[in-house]
């Protein structure tokens, strides 16, 4: 039993160095705690957008005087979108709605501080779903009047 212990101790550690050269430092502390994870019920705006690689992103934020309050993330795919999700929820912490537009993939590559390059587009499926968000959030506050 311990021989078995120690071989999976010493496989799990083999994956994590592998995770975090593959993802950086950074990425790879985000990866294991994921910050912003989960849902928020009736937020005052939800996005959601299927990438292109087959993976759905959902992000949920709470607007107050035009300004994120609180926000989460949920996604279906792989660690970096986990990672991206959890870093623009950051990004858009204390932003208005009109700065929410201006995120882009670029700025959460770079707060991540780079992505393997197979999946540098998971930062920008997370940019889409801020986006997504506000125009969820555009749309209820014109049907409100
Ligand atoms: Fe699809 Fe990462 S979000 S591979």
């Amino acid at each position: 039993m311990d021989r078995l212990d120690d071989f999976l101790d010493k496989l799990q550690e083999e994956i994590f160095d592998d995770a975090r050269q593959a993802l950086g430092e950074k990425g790879f502390e985000r990866w294991r705690n994921p910050r912003f994870a989960g849902r928020i019920k009736n937020p005052d705006a939800h996005g959601r957008i299927n990438g292109v690689c087959g993976d759905t992103m959902e992000m949920y934020f709470m607007i107050e005087s035009n300004r994120v309050k609180k926000g989460s993330y949920i996604t279906s795919g792989c660690a970096s979108s986990s990672i991206s999700g959890s870093f623009a929820v950051e990004l858009a912490l204390g932003k208005t709605l009109e700065e929410l537009l201006d995120i882009s993939g670029e700025d959460i590559l770079s707060i991540i501080g780079g992505l393997p390059e197979d999946d540098r587009h998971c930062a920008f499926l997370a940019a889409q779903t801020i986006h997504d968000a506000v125009r969820d959030y555009m749309n209820h506050s014109k049907s409100a009047g």
